[in-house]
């Protein structure tokens, strides 16, 4: 076997590692081995490009390509092994960014290579105005992914305000910049030219930031997918460019992955998929949403593991406040407790619940929560209006009732969970400060709801220590502004 015939079939083994790793990651119990098989496709497509590499060039550049895996690999697993749950989306927005630059940096090598040596034979003559296109569209999907992500990542780590910028004739400006990359596109197709370079390269990363920050803070679960679809897409044009099959199959299937993601996404929060893919588009300025403020009442520790003590059913709602205080293991306990004195408990998770999808998931699977009481947002909506207490752990936007009834809010129609149709619902947090869409939330003001201020790991452990010693203090509540 050739080495070039081995590297095609190292190929096919790599993209078909790779489908299964999509498909093992799309469940729970196969997820493990989906991440194995990621990890096993990646190892082999590496391989086999060096191999490749080393056949064709010097062993200097070979050299300089193993240097840059280890170093990369260094890097990655350093990461890896700091990041903490919460900051994933933003990790994942940086990563997303880095294959955006790729893209942009092989379509320019690849354009100035042609421009100084010529093709060399590499391509066919007919299909140089091929070739021309490739790099002006790679150039610009990665431009475009490269400034999106840097916005989403300042965005996701509060590095600026998650509120979406509202350009006068936004939706103008956007459609101004496709029609211009379309029309630049033909003119460079048939004669490339360095300013051509240069200003579909600045158009896409300008059209970039802004298509990503005109969205608010609310979509930004959809944007982080879409732009993984984005970046799959890069890929794919630098594959085109670099002549390399995988990458292109690789790509696709990013590409492709993650646009799905990002329709699911917007279904399950009531969004228009081509509204938030094109920047928000149609959608105006909020007029407003600010909620209505109150008295809000509070419960403390002890008052609210008596009402526990008490009810028939609870459902917990987690939210981010959950993983930032680390609290899953507490709930586990206060779950396993609540069970065994009789009481039904089950969790209420929310689509976008937390900074990344599946996120409580994760954290209720890590404290062995059983998976046959943990439901989705529709299996558990209609349940709440038979419910005695519903706990919100360190969620806010996720179950803000202006989302239904205030058709100003910036989360106008995104569907939520119904906890307010319970007997009682004890919200967890530290103040009164509002959620990731900067929205107030007419929750805490409502008869049957009671803050429990701190942190939420804490106030469950306090809750259990009551428990433990069979408290009975009356549910009474202190009102408080
Ligand atoms: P959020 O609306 O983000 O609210 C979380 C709440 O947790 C905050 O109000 C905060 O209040 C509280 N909190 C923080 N630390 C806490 C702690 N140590 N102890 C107790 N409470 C604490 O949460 P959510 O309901 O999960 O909604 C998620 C939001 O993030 C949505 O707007 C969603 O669109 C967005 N988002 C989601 C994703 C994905 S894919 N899931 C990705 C990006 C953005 P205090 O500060 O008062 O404690």
């Amino acid at each position: 076997m050739t080495s070039m015939t081995a590297s095609r079939a190292a190929d096919l083994v790599a993209a078909l590692l790779f489908v299964l790793s999509l498909a093992g990651l799309s469940q729970h119990r196969t997820s493990r081995a989906g991440v194995v098989y990621g990890i096993a496709g990646m190892a082999l497509a590496l391989t086999a490009t060096v191999v490749v590499a080393s056949r064709s060039v010097s062993a200097g550049p070979v050299a300089l390509i193993l240097l840059a895996t280890v170093i990369g690999a260094a890097i990655g697993l350093w990461r890896a092994r700091r990041v903490e749950m919460t900051q994933m989306p933003e990790l994942i927005a940086v990563l997303h960014s880095f294959v955006g630059l790729a893209a942009v940096l092989v379509g320019w090598n690849s354009y100035l290579e042609v421009e100084a040596h010529g093709s060399h034979g590499r391509i066919s003559p007919d299909l140089v105005g091929i070739h021309h296109a490739e790099v002006f569209i790679g150039v610009f999907i990665g431009a475009v992914t490269f400034t999106g992500s840097v916005v989403a990542y300042l965005k996701l780590s509060a590095r600026i305000k998650s509120r979406p910028l509202t350009l006068p004739g936004k939706n103008a400006l956007n459609l101004g910049a496709l029609a211009l990359f379309l029309v630049l596109t033909v003119w460079f197709t048939v004669s490339p030219n360095l300013p051509l370079m240069v200003t579909v390269t600045v158009l896409a990363l300008v059209l970039g930031w802004h298509l990503v920050a005109s969205i608010g803070g609310g979509d930004m679960p959809v944007v982080v997918s879409m732009l993984n679809s984005y970046s799959g897409w890069a890929a794919a044009a630098a594959g085109f460019l670099l002549d390399n099959n995988l990458l292109i199959v690789t790509g696709a299937l990013v590409g492709s992955s993650g646009a799905y993601l990002s329709y699911i996404m917007c279904q399950a929060m009531n969004r228009s998929f081509l509204s938030v893919i094109a920047g928000g588009f149609g959608i105006e300025a909020p007029a407003g949403g600010a909620g209505e403020q109150g008295e809000h009442r509070e419960v403390r520790a002890h008052e609210a593991a008596s009402l526990l003590a008490g009810a028939r059913s609870v459902v917990i709602t987690p939210g981010y406040g959950m993983a930032v205080a680390q609290a899953q293991h507490p709930v586990a306990e206060l779950t396993r407790r609540l069970r065994e004195r009789g009481v039904e408990v089950r969790f209420g998770v929310h689509p976008v619940a937390g900074r990344l999808p599946g996120h409580m998931n994760v954290l209720l699977a890590e404290a062995k929560v059983p998976y046959d009481i943990v439901l989705e947002m529709d299996e558990i909506n209609d349940d709440f209006a038979d419910t005695s207490v519903v706990l919100v752990i360190g969620a806010n936007d996720t179950v803000n009732p202006s989302a239904m009834d205030d058709p100003a809010s910036p989360i106008a129609g995104m569907p939520v969970l119904r906890v307010w149709e319970a007997e009682q619902v004890v919200v967890f947090k530290r103040s009164m400060a509002s959620g990731y869409a900067g929205v107030q939330n007419p929750l805490f003001f409502r008869e049957n709801s009671s803050m429990l201020f701190g942190d939420a790991k804490q106030s469950v452990e306090e809750i259990l220590q009551a428990l433990g010693a069979g408290e009975t203090v009356g549910a009474g509540v202190r009102s408080a502004q």
